[in-house]
């Protein structure tokens, strides 16, 4: 176990100590083997009603051409994922609250699950309590929401202040999502200007105060139509990439050491920075035996893919990218299993 001065002393100094790496390992290795769970990712909209100082998509943002897929692209890709032997989808979108919108979601979730019955995430922003619920019924089992930044007097310094950039409410969507029963996963950003140790000593204890079925981090990448941007011009400062890199790398060993049993993504925002310095295999070692046990490859057609531009150079995240690197980097792809945490078995056949 890592007391807080120790935690503290790791995030201050840049160098990942190896015996902290071993025992993430080793712990990785206990609860999930070599094992690496895919998830095949599909952005269905880069339409966002929020203003997020360091999201690319952001609604100020009137550079970027907006999109909406429709039903049968969408029945295109499940095909294609279902012929790769995928059983778990992951539909995210940026966050809109309309109708018209729900609907296709309760139709989509459906569809998801009574023809192909794969296990389906979700990650589409504070939508309102009746519609969760709503696509919990319909199957949907798992939903992603990042809390971004662990403490309300930070978290406003990249979000407005008003009733669409809530901390509260973003808390409070976390907790709604549990009690619905989904398996709930969340997050932070690594790196954002502002940031030092203390902060994001906040943040891991926030991770482990949720105790999420889900872990998904990320290394803050820059991007030119945000308001952070402007920022970074007038001469702000941040960490450098690699140092970005390893940070997150770092965090990854931290949570499977502190919380053990959940999933961690190893993010597409963390690939785009290792990749910059690293083959794609040796990025996808450093993250696995960190701890990270899951990986998303996106499926979102190509169009549209470039136009899911939450930050600069996005990584073209592919199947077989992936599912090579996987192999290259000595670890286990895993497509034909849900891909359930360990903690969500622990908590329901106690
Ligand atoms: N760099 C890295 N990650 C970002 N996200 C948004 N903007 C950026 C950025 N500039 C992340 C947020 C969000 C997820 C979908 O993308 O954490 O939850």
């Amino acid at each position: 176990m890592l007391s807080k001065n120790e935690i503290l002393s790791l995030l201050k100094t840049k160098e990942i100590p190896k015996d902290l790496l071993e025992e993430a390992y080793k712990v990785r290795k206990y609860y999930s083997g070599r094992y690496v769970f895919f998830r095949a990712l599909i952005e269905i909209s880069n339409i966002c009603q929020k203003a997020c100082f360091y999201c690319g998509v952001n609604r100020e943002n009137k550079n970027l051409k907006r999109y909406y897929i429709n039903l049968e692209t969408l029945k295109k890709i499940f095909e294609k994922v279902k012929n790769l032997k995928y059983t778990s989808v992951a539909i995210q979108s940026g966050e809109i609250i309309s109708k018209k919108h729900f609907e296709f979601l309760k139709k989509i979730v459906t569809l998801a699950k009574s023809k192909y019955n794969f296990e389906i995430t979700l990650s589409l922003g504070e939508l309102p309590k009746k519609i969760l619920k709503d696509l919990f019924s319909l199957g949907a089992r798992r939903y992603l929401l990042r809390f971004e930044v662990a403490t309300p007097k930070r978290y406003y310094l990249y979000h407005y202040k008003d009733n669409l950039h809530s901390y509260e409410n973003r808390i409070k969507t976390l907790y709604t999502l549990k009690e619905i029963g989904y398996q709930v996963g969340t997050g932070f950003l690594v790196g954002l200007p502002f940031d030092n140790p203390l902060n994001l000593y906040k943040d891991i204890r926030l991770i482990q105060k949720l105790k999420p079925d889900m872990i998904g981090i990320g290394p803050y990448i820059p991007q030119k139509y945000t308001k952070l941007f402007n920022l970074l011009e007038k001469g702000v400062k941040i960490l450098n990439e690699k140092d970005r890199f390893f940070l997150n790398i770092k965090l990854i060993a931290i949570f499977r050491i502190l919380l053990k049993t959940p999933n961690i993504v190893a993010s597409t925002a963390l690939i785009t920075l290792g990749t910059k310095f690293f083959p794609l295999e040796e990025v996808l070692n450093f993250a696995f035996k960190a701890g990270a046990n899951v990986i998303m490859p996106v499926f979102t057609p190509s169009k549209e893919k470039k136009l899911y531009a939450l930050y600069e150079n996005k990584y073209f995240s592919e199947h077989e990218k992936f599912y090579d690197g996987t192999l290259k980097a000595s670890f286990i792809p895993v497509l034909e299993r849900y891909g359930n945490p360990i903690s969500y078995y622990i908590r329901n056949f106690k």
